[in-house]
Formats: structure tokens, C-alpha cells, sequence
């Protein structure tokens, strides 16, 4: 069992991670939660494998819990899904004094935490992720979003949860794509802070080897953006340590339309990327390029960036929201464990993605 308390400015939040902590979910909500009604917002896969169990515990402990499923999928980061949930909302008569709780990976997160912190200008929210990336990941640190039919989570705010909970035991129903997908984040952790939890990750000789630790790896990935996070709200410097591999990772989901390459993918191959680019310009150790390389072929992650035009990866990469100007901020990592963030020249940018790229 472990329990982190993130102090965030409106107030601070506890995040509890537990092998099984779903099956006592609403023992865990009443100490939280004095009023009934409790709006669940989930996926229909998570539905199917968790959707029950939820509603039992909470009927248990003497909730009277609503479920709203949309599809599962990033289509429903969209205003047509928010409608349909706020309508529900309507169903069901939700009031500020209520609790919404969302059920599932990032996407239900960000969507029903968007949902939660616009509908009646708030409403408490308890996030119960049910993906490795949720659960290291966008589950913690308040941001929430939907997309738009132009990009990716450009409507959004900052809305912090009541609570956190998560059970561990949920990845072993996860795919081993997505379970590989959140990977992708963990190994970021240890590349940006942790070189310790880095070198661990080389360790485990199998998915089931992996899962038996894989409380303590979310507790050290959860502890680590925590920190961040408490220091940075609303992302305007540390917080972008986050951010490695990003950059170059975003502007390939990007490129092929979120289609070909899951986040992890995108991101595994833009942290070796970086790291190679900083090896080059001498600011990252020689051999850190391919200490990563080989945890990301570990884990099934692409590294080698695909073969699409450097300029085409330059244009995606300067429409992102967070560059303005010439110089653009990205995060090298010195050493396995310490980041930093530059400023570089985009020609710079783009001339070594002219090189690695054919
Ligand atoms: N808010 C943030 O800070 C933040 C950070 C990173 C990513 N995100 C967002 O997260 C989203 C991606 O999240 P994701 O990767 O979790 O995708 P997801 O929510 O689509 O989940 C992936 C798939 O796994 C299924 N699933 C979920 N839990 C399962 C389980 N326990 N067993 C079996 N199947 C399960 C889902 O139904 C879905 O099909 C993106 O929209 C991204 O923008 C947000
Ligand atoms: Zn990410």
C-alpha cells in the first residue's frame, strides 16, 4: 500500500495505490464522500470488465451510483461525447454537492474530468485510472481536456481531483500494447530523475515479472510527477521536464493522424531521438542514446524515428501550442536521470532530422 499527498493551491489531494483496491472502492469513497449520488463516467470496454464490481462496492457501502459509458477510444475526447454526458448529468440530477467519478485510461480522465470541472462550474471529481499511462501519468497533476476536430487537447483546464485510487491489479486485463504504451511514460520518469528506477526497468525478465513490481513502479512515477507538479501548477517551467520527448513524439502522432503510432511509441522514439540530437551538440553523456535504445527495444517501443520528411516534422512541431519564436524549449537529459531544458534554434532542429531521417 502506498499513499502520496500532492499539495496542489486548491488544496491537496491524496493518491492511493493498492493491489485490489477496487473491490473495497466504496468503503475507500465514503471516507472521502458524504453525500449518495455518485455519476461514474467509463468506457464500454472497462465497463465490461470493471463496470459492476463498482457499482456493487458502492451500493455496498449505501451510494446510489450512475453509470455513463461512451465509447471506448479517442473519439469520445469530443464536444459531441461531453454533450451526451452532460445530458446524463442532467438525467441524473447532479448537483455541485455531488461526486463524479471517472473510470478508465486517459481518455475517460481527461474527458470526464473536463466534464466534471465545467458542468454547474464544478463539480468534485475522484479519478479511478485503469491504464499504466493514466495511472502515472494523466491521472495526476489536474490537467484536463477535449480535443478538437483542428487538435489534440486544445480545450481544457487545470481542475484537481478529490482523490486519486488505484489498483494495480487492473493492468492484467490491460493489452500488452497499451500496457508497453505506458512504458513509454515510466521509463521517461527515469530518464528525466530517477536513473535508479531506470536501470530497474532493464531488470524485469518478463510481463509477469514486471507486474509483480509494478505498484512500487507507479508509486515511484506517481512520487515523481507529484513533485513536479506541486512546484509547477500550471506548467510553465519545471513541469516541462514532463515534456521529454515530446516534442518530436507529438509531431509524429501528429503527422499520421494519431492513427499509426500510440502516444508511448511516438514519445519512445522521440526521447531517443533528443537524446542522440544532445549526444551531438555535446550535451548529453555519449552512450545515454543507447541506454535508452535498448529499454525502449526491451519493451517492444519503436525508437528509430520513421522515415517522414524532417521538414514536415519541423512544420507539426512549430504549430505546437507551447513554441513561440525561433528558438524552441526542449528537454535533453545530460545523464540518465538529469534533464535540463534548452532553448534551440528550430534550423538546428531541423537540420539533424534531415540527417537521421532519409
Ligand atoms: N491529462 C494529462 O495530463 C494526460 C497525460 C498523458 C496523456 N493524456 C491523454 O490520455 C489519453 C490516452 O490515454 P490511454 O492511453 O489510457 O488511452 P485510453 O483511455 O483510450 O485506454 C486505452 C484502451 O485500453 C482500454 N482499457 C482501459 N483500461 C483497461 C483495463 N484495465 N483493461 C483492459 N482494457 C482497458 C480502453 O478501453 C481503451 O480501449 C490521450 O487522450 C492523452 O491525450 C492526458
Ligand atoms: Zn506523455
Amino acid at each position: 500500500v502506498y499513499s502520496i499527498e500532492v499539495k496542489a493551491s486548491s488544496g491537496s489531494y491524496p493518491i492511493h495505490i493498492k493491489n485490489g483496491l477496487l473491490h473495497e472502492i466504496g468503503v475507500q469513497v465514503k471516507k472521502i464522500y458524504k453525500g449518495s449520488k455518485i455519476a461514474i463516467v467509463t468506457d464500454s470496454s472497462v465497463n465490461e470488465l470493471y463496470g459492476q464490481g463498482v457499482i456493487n462496492s458502492l451500493k455496498v457501502s449505501g451510494f446510489e451510483p450512475y453509470k455513463i459509458v461512451v465509447k471506448s477510444g479517442e473519439e469520445s475526447k469530443s464536444f459531441k461525447t461531453l454533450l451526451e454526458v452532460y445530458d446524463k448529468f442532467l438525467d441524473f440530477n447532479i448537483n455541485r454537492g455531488d461526486i463524479i467519478i471517472a473510470l478508465g485510461g486517459g481518455v475517460v480522465g481527461d474527458m470526464a474530468g473536463f466534464a466534471a470541472s465545467t458542468f454547474l462550474r464544478g463539480i468534485p471529481l475522484i479519478q479511478i485510472p485503469t491504464t499504466l499511462l493514466a495511472q502515472v501519468d494523466s491521472s495526476v497533476g489536474g490537467k484536463v481536456a477535449v480535443d478538437l476536430p483542428r487538435g489534440k487537447n486544445l480545450v481544457g483546464s487545470f481542475y484537481m481531483p478529490r482523490a486519486v485510487f488505484i489498483d494495480p491489479l487492473l493492468l492484467r486485463t490491460l493489452s500488452e500494447r497499451f500496457l508497453n504504451d505506458g512504458m513509454g511514460e515510466v521509463i521517461k520518469y527515469g530518464a528525466i530523475k530517477d536513473s535508479q528506477l531506470f536501470d530497474s526497468l532493464m531488470g524485469y525478465e518478463n510481463k509477469e515479472d514486471l507486474l509483480k513490481e509494478i505498484d512500487k513502479i507507479i508509486y515511484t512515477c506517481c512520487s515523481i510527477k507529484a513533485a513536479i507538479v506541486e512546484v509547477d501548477e500550471k506548467d510553465t517551467g519545471e513541469r516541462m521536464l514532463l515534456n521529454f520527448g515530446h516534442t518530436i513524439g507529438h509531431a509524429i502522432e501528429q503527422f499520421y493522424n494519431f492513427k499509426k503510432y500510440s502516444h508511448g511509441e511516438a514519445v519512445a522514439m522521440g526521447m531517443y531521438s533528443i537524446t542522440k540530437l544532445g549526444e551531438e551538440l555535446g550535451i548529453t553523456k555519449i552512450g545515454t542514446s543507447i541506454s535508452i535504445k535498448d529499454i525502449l527495444i526491451k519493451y517492444n517501443l519503436p525508437w528509430m524515428l520513421p522515415e517522414i520528411n524532417s521538414s514536415d516534422i519541423i512544420e507539426t512541431i512549430g504549430h505546437d501550442k507551447k513554441n513561440i519564436g525561433k528558438l524552441m524549449n526542449f528537454i535533453f537529459i545530460k545523464t540518465i536521470g538529469n534533464s535540463f531544458i534548452d532553448k534551440i534554434d528550430k534550423s538546428k532542429i531541423n537540420n539533424y532530422l534531415q540527417e537521421v531521417i532519409k
